[in-house]
């Protein structure tokens, strides 16, 4: 949510920075805007509402400078306006800031500052911290470094921010409390980065830094410290993601290209965890043995939005193959409530990007009351994964697509894998754990198989793609699915879509169904098919159009159209069935002509509250 650019050494800033903010335009891109060392002592800004091609039509292609930070935005405080943009400066215009995170004080700072004579040309709660940051130095304030750190002890909040001094273009000032920060480190040549997505294709070497971290940068290196001044000393690690994960290949849009990988991304995930000698899985990564997995008695998964989705599957499957009681909580909510901490419950944090800011706050939360959590995290090194210390990690690549697809269907993959491992300690047969590793097997080649049909799905999708309202239809199993399906149409095509149980249709929103509501019913071959059928049958008799999911044979003219997919097993089948309606959601926005990538309103991973 928002990205970060950095640039200081030997080659123009401009470019660079532009091209790092491309990269990161999927976290944010309301607004964008870079400032570059210039003559005089002032940073040389240029900033837009809009996007980051629009920032790259007004900067002046002349505009020279080795120095330089850039931002692109995804608003909090204020509105999207030219004004608004990072980066912001002080009335001097000597200091230079891009700021990722929300300041909670930032309103009494502001107050305390306009009533000292301070004037704002902004709305954001950025602008007080260049304030607060040319006052240190015009106190006296020994280095920049220095003036930050000062300017950041009475701000409260979560931040990541880079800061340029018109003055001394030598060094940049970075620090982290919240908001991802990584430094890249290359021959007489620094970045600086929100994510490594911006660094890769210069180089390989890292570092992440921690919350509550501060890094003066330069041309020859980097020196990090506490923000109350100890050395930290970090060294730098090799990513392990390259330049060509961030490209878009023969695709037309990153969301297609990753629900293409997806069988692969699924091959990674199962990759050396399979045992079937003895019809399990092995999870290292988790860090527990067969005996902390005998005293599990509750499992609960906590995410947000997909993520949440994907922990309700996740509880579906660990109930089901382990018989432990498991749910799963918006962890958006789960810090609000005062939770109720149980030493025997495995918690599971669940993220794709691993820095949503309410997922590592609920992990925090457990953290502090002496809950047992591991995350379930895509991104490396991130801080979710960092804070929860163990875990699955979900091998999915990098994800760049706002709609999240193939990190989606990794999350439910690595709970398959968990409720298994929890079954197989307890009193899941061999037999059926045989049967599961098997399932499990087979899903890469039959994501693969549905990938195939994929013109089937966009001829349905682009069939009803003048609905302006659609159902999505599932029980048990097949419930987070159906909602994850709803997610997905929603988000990319902004036409309402709304899941609901089969069964509880008839207790009210059948109202709604008429010829113009189609449903999209998910029904497997499983003990509720006959059901399914029934809420079909009401669907129909009502004009509702029907498009069912299905792997098996249903009623002749029941419906208006079927999707098929393999039959794979009843606890799996719902990972199956989300792959067609990943599909139906990008063909439906795109008969639309949405901005797949970057749907309205949202941006890749929500660091802020
Ligand atoms: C939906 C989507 C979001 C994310 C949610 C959590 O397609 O992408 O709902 O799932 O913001 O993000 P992560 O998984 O990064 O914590």
């Amino acid at each position: 949510m928002c990205g970060i650019v950095g640039y200081i050494g030997f080659r123009e800033a401009t470019p660079l920075l532009l091209e790092g903010l491309r990269r990161l335009e999927y976290r944010g891109y309301d607004s964008a805007g870079l400032a570059v060392s210039g003559r005089r002592g002032k940073p040389r800004i240029a900033k837009v509402a809009g996007r980051v091609a629009d920032l790259r039509d007004a900067v002046d292609p002349a505009r020279t400078g080795g120095t330089g930070i850039a931002h692109t935005r995804w608003a909090t405080h204020g509105e999207a306006t030219d004004a608004n943009a990072h980066p912001h400066t002080d009335p001097g215009g000597r200091i230079a800031v891009v700021h990722n995170g929300i300041f909670e004080n930032a309103e009494s700072l502001r107050a305390q500052l306009t009533a000292e004579g301070a004037v704002f040309a902004s709305e954001t709660d950025t602008e007080v911290l260049t304030h607060l940051i040319a006052a240190a130095l015009e106190a006296g304030a020994s280095s920049l470094e220095d003036a930050v750190r000062t300017a950041l002890r009475p701000v409260e909040g979560a931040y990541g921010i880079a800061v340029l001094d018109g003055q001394r273009p030598d060094e940049l000032v970075v620090a982290r409390q919240g908001s991802p920060l990584v430094l890249g480190v290359g021959e007489k040549e620094m970045f600086i980065a929100s994510d490594v997505a911006a660094l890769v294709r210069h180089t390989q070497r890292a570092v992440f830094l921690d919350d509550g971290e501060l890094a003066t940068v330069n041309a020859e290196g980097y020196r990090t410290s506490t923000l109350d001044a100890r050395p930290t000393d970090k060294q730098p690690v090799t990513v392990g993601v390259v330049e060509e994960d961030y490209q878009l290949g023969e695709f037309p849009d990153f969301m297609r290209k990753e629900i293409a990988e997806q069988p692969d991304a699924v091959t990674r995930a199962l990759r050396g965890r399979l045992d079937e000698r003895f019809a399990t899985v092995r999870l290292d990564g988790t860090g527990l043995d067969a005996r902390d997995l005998r005293s599990i008695r509750r499992v609960k998964f906590l995410g947000c939005g997909s993520a949440y989705y994907a922990g309700e599957l996740g509880a579906n499957l660990v109930e089901e193959l382990a018989r432990i009681p498991a749910d799963a909580e918006p962890a958006s909510e789960f810090r609000y409530r005062n939770p109720v901490v149980e030493s025997d419950t495995l918690y599971i944090a669940v993220s794709q990007s691993g820095e949503t800011l309410d997922t590592l706050a609920a992990v925090e939360e457990l953290n502090r009351k002496g809950g047992r959590v591991i995350g379930a995290v895509n991104g490396v090194g991130s801080a979710i994964a960092r804070a929860c210390g163990a875990g699955l990690l979900l091998h999915a690549g990098p994800e760049i697509s706002v709609a999240s697809t193939k990190a989606v269907t990794n999350m439910s993959v690595s709970f398959a894998m968990l409720a298994l491992l929890l079954g197989r300690v307890r009193d899941l047969s061999t037999a059926n754990g045989q049967r599961i590793v098997t399932a499990l097997r087979s899903l890469p080649g039959q994501i693969e198989e549905i990938l195939r049909a994929e013109e089937q799905i966009a001829e349905a999708a682009r069939r009803y793609a003048d609905a302006r309202n659609m159902f999505f239809i599932g029980r048990t199993r097949c419930w987070p699915t159906a909602r994850e399906g709803a997610q997905k149409l929603k988000e990319i095509s902004y036409v309402h879509a709304e899941a609901y149980h089969a069964a509880e249709l008839k207790h009210g929103p059948l109202a709604l169904i008429d010829e113009s509501m189609p449903s999209v019913v998910l029904a497997p071959d499983d003990e509720l098919f006959a059901k399914n059928i029934s809420a079909m049958e009401q669907i129909k008799a009502r004009g509702g159009p029907i498009i069912a999911v299905t792997n098996t044979t249903l009623p002749h003219g029941l419906t208006d159209t079927v999707i098929r997919v393999p039959h794979n097993s009843p606890e799996l089948d719902p990972i199956l069935l989300s792959v067609p309606l990943q599909l139906f959601a990008y063909h439906f926005a795109s008969t639309l002509d949405r901005d797949i990538d970057k749907p309205r309103n949202l941006a890749k991973s929500v660091t802020v509250e």
